[in-house]
């Protein structure tokens, strides 16, 4: 009787059943396997726990990335047990903190930037940065979600994990099985904001955009873009269409 490893089975229908939300946002300009587009970043999980079997091939595929000299130079650091997690909750930024503290895996990518000889690896972060697109898509194929995270505090990371200087941290990687909006903070959802160009004193047009906060800078750039259009019609989906980018959907 054959056993049925993870990366054998379905469950990348998981996500699969994404695909067709997905389409309404990603679609290539020329034809690429759905494996990369419909690896999405989320930022909701669900509580399901990731087993030691999907965590260990989802980082046995990293291992097989390329790597100069084949020398391999990443390193990930783990959380998964609740102790785990209030270390890495010490230096994750609050904005970041919002979703993280609900992802079940952690991953802090690191790399070592020197080489046995003692000599500097100039292509460390190059191949670490391959190491962790192909853990993003093994995650992808086993039904699971990654979002990487670069906003942290490297040097509280350093202090609270004890990781030399030799040591570089690029990003902490989300692991886990996507969630719903309702396992989504409410700062992440859906919502009105209303952006309000007024010209002449009078108001032309209060629009709907997406989730988020939008700082007065953006704010500025909505309004001077949709300014320079003339019906309303353009100057709304002219706001609709910049919004996702300012937000970093
Ligand atoms: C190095 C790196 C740092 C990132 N930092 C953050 C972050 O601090 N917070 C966040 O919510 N998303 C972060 N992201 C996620 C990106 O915003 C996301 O991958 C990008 O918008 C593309 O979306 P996609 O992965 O769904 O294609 C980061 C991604 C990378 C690769």
């Amino acid at each position: 009787m054959s056993t049925k490893l993870p990366f054998q089975s379905d469950q990348s229908s998981a996500n699969d059943k994404h695909a067709e939300e997905i389409k309404q946002h990603r679609n290539p300009d020329h034809p690429v396997s759905p494996l990369f587009i419909n690896r999405w970043s989320p930022r909701s999980y669900t509580n399901q726990p990731v087993t030691d079997e999907v965590l260990y091939t989802v980082l046995e595929a990293a291992r097989w990335a390329p790597s100069s000299s084949n020398l391999q130079p990443w390193q990930f650091i783990i959380a998964r047990e609740a102790a785990e997690h209030e270390l890495f909750q010490q230096f994750i930024l609050p904005g970041n903190r919002i979703w993280t503290d609900h992802v079940p895996v952690l991953i802090l990518v690191a790399s070592k930037k020197l080489r046995e000889d003692g000599e500097p690896n100039g292509a460390h972060a190059f191949d670490t940065g391959a190491a962790w697109a192909t853990l993003a898509l093994q995650a992808h194929l086993l039904g699971l979600s990654t979002r990487a995270v670069g906003g942290f505090d490297r040097s509280k990371a350093r202090e609270v994990l004890d990781i030399p200087d030799h040591i570089e941290l690029h990003a902490i990687i989300g692991l886990g099985y996507r969630g719903g909006i309702d396992t989504l903070d409410e700062r992440f959802h859906e919502t009105i904001i209303s952006v309000v160009v007024i010209e002449n004193s009078s108001t032309i047009l209060q629009t709907r955009a997406l989730i988020g906060r939008l700082s007065q800078s953006a704010m500025r750039e909505l309004a001077s873009k949709a300014l320079e259009l003339d019906s309303p019609d353009e100057i709304r989906s002219s706001i609709e269409a910049k919004v996702p980018e300012i937000l970093d959907l």
